[in-house]
């Protein structure tokens, strides 16, 4: 009977000891429910938009901005930067007289005064942001 109990102590001790080890020397097991696997590829989401960032960084000269100089396809470049505000054309508040001859133009001046000595609100400046398509080429 002594044997036995002893026999059995030991067994519950290896055993715990057995668990301890496993715990310390056994990699993670990954969770069951949804949670991201660290180890997965990463999502789609999370991985750049490829087109995005390069055409921001484009160049445009001001030749390449006259070819735009339509109602149907009209870029400008303001302050060094080029937009394209063909899809912005029928939304401008000024009568289109006032908008269109700036089409395919250097236009700073323009929207800085509105073409009367007014300038436009900050929300126009945040506007345009979204119409941006390169940086003018300066120059040679
Ligand atoms: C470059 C040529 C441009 C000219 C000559 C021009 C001219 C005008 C004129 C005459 C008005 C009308 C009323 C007023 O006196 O306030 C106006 C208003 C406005 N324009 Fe332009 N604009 C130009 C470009 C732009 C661009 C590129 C944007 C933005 C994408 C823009 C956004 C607005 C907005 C939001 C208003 C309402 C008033 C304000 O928020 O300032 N405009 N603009």
């Amino acid at each position: 009977m002594r044997r036995l109990f002893i026999l059995s102590t030991m067994l519950f001790f290896l055993a715990m000891g057995g668990f301890w080890a496993a715990s310390v020397w056994l990699p993670e097991a990954p969770a069951a429910s949804g949670a991201p696997n660290p180890q997965a590829a990463p999502t789609p989401q999370a991985a750049p938009t490829p087109q995005a960032a390069p055409a921001r960084q484009t160049h445009y000269t001001l030749s390449e901005v006259a070819r735009h100089d339509t109602r149907n396809d009209c870029w400008m470049a303001i302050r060094g930067q080029v937009y394209d505000f063909t899809r912005y054309v029928p939304q401008h508040p000024s009568d289109p007289s006032v908008f269109l001859p700036w089409c395919g133009k250097e236009a700073s001046q323009a929207y800085r005064t509105k073409s009367k000595g007014r300038s436009h609100s900050s929300y126009a400046d945040q506007l345009m942001i979204q119409y941006r398509i390169g940086m003018l080429q300066a120059a040679n």
